[in-house]
């Protein structure tokens, strides 16, 4: 039998509208229940713990408990856990442990040194009964149905709702967060699904585009600002497993110190479009320098909206969305580009070389 390349990817990829509904749908309740035993700790911080893509829902879990609360959250890669962080936990600090397998050994560890030291611990995976559901005080189940592809997709979907849902809830509790805000935070999730049903077609066309444009491309850069940055972290490292592309990721104004140095013809850089209008000039400044370098240059924008005068080589648009949320949207091109990439190159992103679905 045939084996299609990327048949895996694109179907996972397809699922995400259904796994937002199923995972809103069975675990609204719980992440309620859970907020409420967290809000009457008063936890003095959050540590956000996970590798690889987990670590970046961490990342973008920190930039939401930030956005609507005043607490501080802090998202720190599993395998560093020890050495920067654990001496410092104590039994004031919740720990959100993020696994799609819930078997990954350096978020097994972190979790295990964040319960010595007394931290309340709340596990977020896909595996009910896996060993972070067991060892965790609290734990999030998503609803994504198995993941086959070796590399995350709609896992990592469910865990940016599981993040909103769970920074706005707990923010509620806190008191920084009006019940107003948080039921409209809720409705929100069944209007990301839908939208995304909507465009995929389009985006999975237009990146088929793009893919054959970066084809020769030696290096991608991919940058954003706040939770822009936690997705170009995620589309750093799926450009890299799936499309076998050297790609890195970087806050946008952080690209300017050096790394910058880099951009050539032939090199491709991905700008998410801030949400915090300060921002935007400093972005438009900079793709016009990226212009000046001849590099490729590819925007993920809102609908209606342009960066420095549509002077770029592509825009990828989504729909209007609240901000909060949008990279629920933006992340879903930034997956079918890694997968139409991988295909240009004829790499198979099911099963990328040397990697594993879990890192024991
Ligand atoms: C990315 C990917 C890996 C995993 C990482 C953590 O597509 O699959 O980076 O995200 O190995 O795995 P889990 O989430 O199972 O702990």
């Amino acid at each position: 039998m045939k084996i299609a390349l990327g048949e895996k990817t694109l179907k996972e990829i397809r699922e995400e509208p259904a796994t937002i509904r199923n995972t809103f749908q069975s675990q609204a309740t719980r992440i309620k229940e859970i907020s409420t035993e967290l809000g009457q700790r008063k936890p003095n911080r959050v540590f956000l713990v996970g590798s690889g893509t987990s670590y970046h829902a961490g990342v973008f879990g920190a930039y939401v408990l930030n956005a609507l609360g005043e607490i501080l959250a802090i998202p720190v890669q599993a395998s560093e856990f020890e050495a920067y962080v654990a001496n410092a936990v104590n039994p004031h600090d919740v720990v959100i442990a993020l696994s799609q397998s819930g078997e990954s050994t350096d978020t097994l560890k972190a979790l295990r040194v964040a319960k010595k030291r007394g931290a309340l611990v709340v596990g977020v995976t896909n595996m009910p009964g896996s060993t972070i559901v067991l060892e965790s005080h609290h734990s999030i189940v998503t609803v994504a149905g198995v993941e086959e592809s070796v590399v995350a997709t709609k896992t990592f979907q469910a865990q940016l709702a599981v993040m909103a849902l769970l920074a706005a809830e707990l923010c509620r509790e806190l008191g920084s967060l009006g019940a107003e805000r948080v039921a409209e935070i809720r409705h929100l999730f069944e209007e990301v699904a839908t939208m995304i049903s909507e465009n995929l077609d389009a985006w999975d066309k237009q990146t088929k585009k793009i893919a054959m444009r970066l084809k020769p491309s030696r290096d991608v850069f991919v940058l954003g600002f706040g939770e822009g940055f936690a997705l170009a972290l995620e589309a750093g490292l799926k450009l890299k497993e799936a499309s076998l592309t050297h790609s890195e990721a970087f806050s946008i104004a952080e690209f300017k110190h050096g790394p910058i140095s880099l951009v050539t013809r032939g090199v491709a850089v991905i700008v998410i479009a801030p949400s915090v209008e300060e921002k935007v000039e400093i972005a438009e400044r900079l793709i016009l320098e990226l212009k000046q370098k001849r590099a490729t240059v590819i925007t993920i924008i809102e609908q209606g909206k342009r960066l420095a005068q549509g002077k770029v080589d592509f825009e990828i648009s989504i729909p209007r969305i609240d901000a909060l949320l949008a990279p629920m949207l933006q992340i879903v091109p930034i997956q079918l580009l890694a997968y139409n990439l991988a295909l240009v190159r004829s790499v198979n992103p099911d099963s990328p070389r040397h990697l594993t679905k879990v890192v024991r």
